[in-house]
């Protein structure tokens, strides 16, 4: 964050860079850390916790060498809120980390350096000293050794990051400050995502809009580490003084770096998204940006966005948690999902990232669905009624394993890359693993921007906003309801399958109202959370267009409550789960009015059999399922392939009441962040 002829104190700027963390702390919360100009500003204060932002902020009034009622004109203060890769969470592991005991440079990062080894043994030939167990630590050391190594050249402080980012391999987002370069901003990324939120007094007018970045020949990278030692570097970066300014001399501007806009979307809603390589430098309050290597065909700007989203959108309300207010936000994210996108009275249905696409699509060899947890699960459940919708094989892949098995993919292959917050690393590296092989790439995420929706060729947004809890839950109605619209898209003008898809129309059409009234199952679900509490394991069983939600049950009810659950297809009961069976393990079953609803029948019959006690997630007025019972939870009965939405409902309720009854935080769940941005 800097401010730039804008007067506040250093309370205030305090107060923006935890709000601003807060903010994000869904996102990795075991440790936070600021680093701030101290007195005089030749110093840099830095202030590390252990635990979440709250203990850093109390940590911050501690500090006796802070004037907090200062005001300063020009401040560029950073912040960061951790979650463990490298090193356990401690405050010395926590961000921002620095050059060394006079806090030269400081570097706070997200994402991951993989050749860190190689340059920590590097620096430490050189005399530099480690105090932590991170891959961060060798940025700032490196960022030093460049500093103090540049003998006669007048190097800029963004010069010195390139040198830096040149010698680093792995994914990164970067912020670094220097008590060298005051009030002196700058940033990179490579594979983490970075925005830059410009907030003026005055209009950033049309003019301002795009921001150039320089276009000038890109430096060689230097070799001193990988190519044995040469110490000296004779090669400069670009003179920037070429760059387009986005604000005009003087004038008072308040820049705010974010990996995620939700940190800065109460200061302002004009945001311009890096590119990977990109460097931005804020100069006298003068933002530039340029590249480390101009790519082929590349255009030469960075056009300055605004935002759409509130910022009531990512405030719990009265809600407990996110996770909840979340899950009652389904009857209008799954809306959300389809507004303007289905035409009723015509029973079309666009989807205007894709149309441009859509012959190339339905010429494809098969269609491949790519992501990772929750949004894995999306495509599971929906892989039946869009191998019936497309008329073509479906494939579905959890991306880590997809990329192990180096599964072969074909220019005439379109993989869909599913992911709430579009980016997930393994996911991303999927797209890039098919993109390589010309297959045609299609992102359906939730964050517009996001590295995944820009590096695809085509997508859908599910526009179901922004999801703050670290469980997923929304995100994962609305990917359902993307995917389900992209098959009634492609089947069209399919003559045989008209009635299928009117039927599917109908459903989604009051899919919003379906969803109230299973929302209204909220207190039944609570006592059953009472008396489920204190287990330790809970299976969930079901099979065909229910199997999907078994897994997202589980692993909901992994996540949150910490307790051990399996989803099980009902299929496979008697080749091994049923052994489990007994009076004593409490199972879940979904029996739906549909095409299993016999399969699953015999199933309960095994269950029962064993003397387990179901409860049962059934159709409302099913006499049949509800004798054998325990418990049941009934559900309004909709098209089969639209009622895993309506039957996840009661699992993701029955995970958030379980955590709250053992004790937990919900919407920060030990162990887990909200963006996985690494391997
Ligand atoms: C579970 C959950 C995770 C995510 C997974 C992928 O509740 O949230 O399993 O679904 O990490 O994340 P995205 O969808 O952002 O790619």
């Amino acid at each position: 964050y800097l401010n730039y002829c804008v007067p506040r104190t250093r309370k205030e700027i305090f107060e923006t860079l935890v709000k601003g963390l807060q903010r994000l702390e869904y996102r990795g919360y075991d440790s936070a850390g600021k680093a701030l100009d101290g007195i005089n500003n030749n110093n840099i204060v830095l202030i590390k916790k252990k635990g979440k932002v709250k203990a850093l902020d109390e940590e911050l009034y501690k500090k006796d060498c802070m004037d907090l009622e200062v005001e300063l004109d020009t401040h560029f203060g950073m912040a960061h809120t951790r979650w463990a890769t490298h090193g356990e969470p401690s405050a010395l592991n926590s961000h921002p980390h620095r050059s060394d005991k006079n806090n030269e440079f400081v570097v706070i990062h997200n994402g991951i350096i993989t050749n860190y080894k190689e340059l920590k043994k590097y620096l430490n030939s050189k005399g530099y000293e480690f105090e932590s167990k991170t891959d961060t630590e060798v940025i700032p050391k490196l960022i030093k050794y460049v500093y103090d190594n540049r003998e006669r050249e007048d190097l800029s402080f963004s010069t010195l990051v390139e040198r830096v980012i040149q010698q680093l391999e792995g994914a990164f987002a970067l912020m670094f400050k220097s008590r060298y370069f005051p009030g002196e901003a700058v940033a990179t990324r490579r594979g983490s995502p970075l925005l830059i939120g410009v907030r003026s007094k005055y209009e950033l007018s049309a003019e301002h809009i795009p921001i150039q970045y320089n276009t000038g020949e890109a430096t060689e990278p230097i070799s001193m580490f990988k190519e044995g030692v040469q110490e000296k570097n004779s090669h400069n970066r670009p003179d920037i003084s070429n760059a387009v300014n986005s604000v005009e001399d003087g004038k008072a501007v308040e820049y705010y770096f974010a990996s995620d806009a939700s940190a800065i979307i109460e200061h302002t809603n004009k945001v311009i998204y890096l590119e990977d390589d990109d460097i931005a430098a804020v100069v006298g309050g003068k933002l530039s940006l340029h590249r480390l290597n101009r790519l082929a065909g590349e255009v030469p700007v960075r056009a300055i966005q605004t935002l759409q989203m509130e910022l009531q959108e990512i405030m719990k309300g009265n809600f407990e948690a996110f996770m909840q207010k979340e899950i009652f936000e389904q009857p209008e994210s799954v809306f959300n999902t389809m507004r303007g996108r289905i035409c009723f009275d015509t029973n079309k249905v666009i989807l205007g990232g894709l149309e441009d696409h859509l012959k190339e699509i339905k010429r494809c060899r098969r269609l491949i669905m790519i992501g990772c947890g929750t949004s894995f699960h999306a495509a599971v459940a929906t892989r039946q009624v869009l191998e019936e919708l497309t008329e073509l094989p479906v494939m579905v892949e959890l991306a880590s394993d997809f990329l192990d098995r180096n599964t072969p993919v074909f220019r005439d292959d379109v993989c869909f890359y599913i992911s709430q917050s579009g980016e997930t690393a393994d996911t991303l590296m999927a797209l890039r693993y098919c993109k390589d092989r010309g297959a045609l790439t299609v992102g359906v995420t939730n964050t517009v921007g996001s590295s995944i929706s820009r590096d695809t060729d085509c997508g859908v947004h599910i526009n179901a906003g922004p999801e703050i809890g670290v469980a997923s839950t929304k995100a994962y109605t609305s990917q359902f309801v993307a995917l389900i619209m992209f098959g009634l898209m492609m089947s069209e003008d399919r003559i045989s399958l008209q009635t299928r898809r009117l039927e599917i129309i109908n459903g989604l059409r009051i899919l919003p109202e379906l969803i109230k009234k299973v929302l209204t199952l909220d207190k039944n679900i609570k006592s059953i959370a009472d008396e489920l509490y204190e287990q330790r394991s809970l299976l969930v069983m079901g099979r065909g267009f229910n199997y999907a939600t078994c897994l997202e049950g589980a692993l909901k009810i992994k996540e949150i409550p910490y307790m051990h659950s399996e989803g099980i297809l009902a299929g496979e009961l008697k080749h091994g789960p049923l052994a489990l069976i007994d009076k004593h393990m409490p199972v879940i079953m979904i029996i739906m009015r549909d095409a299993c609803y016999t399969k699953c029948q015999n199933a309960l019959q095994q269950v029962t059999a064993r003397s387990g006690r179901p409860i049962i997630l059934c159709c409302q007025d099913d006499p049949e399922v509800s004798k054998n019972a325990y418990k049941t939870i009934e559900l309004p009965q909709t098209v089969d392939c639209l009622q895993g939405i309506l039957s996840v409902i009661p699992l993701q309720l029955l995970s958030f009441h379980l955590a709250v009854l053992r004790g937990y935080d919900v919407d920060c769940p030990r162990n887990l962040a909200k963006s996985v941005t690494v391997e």
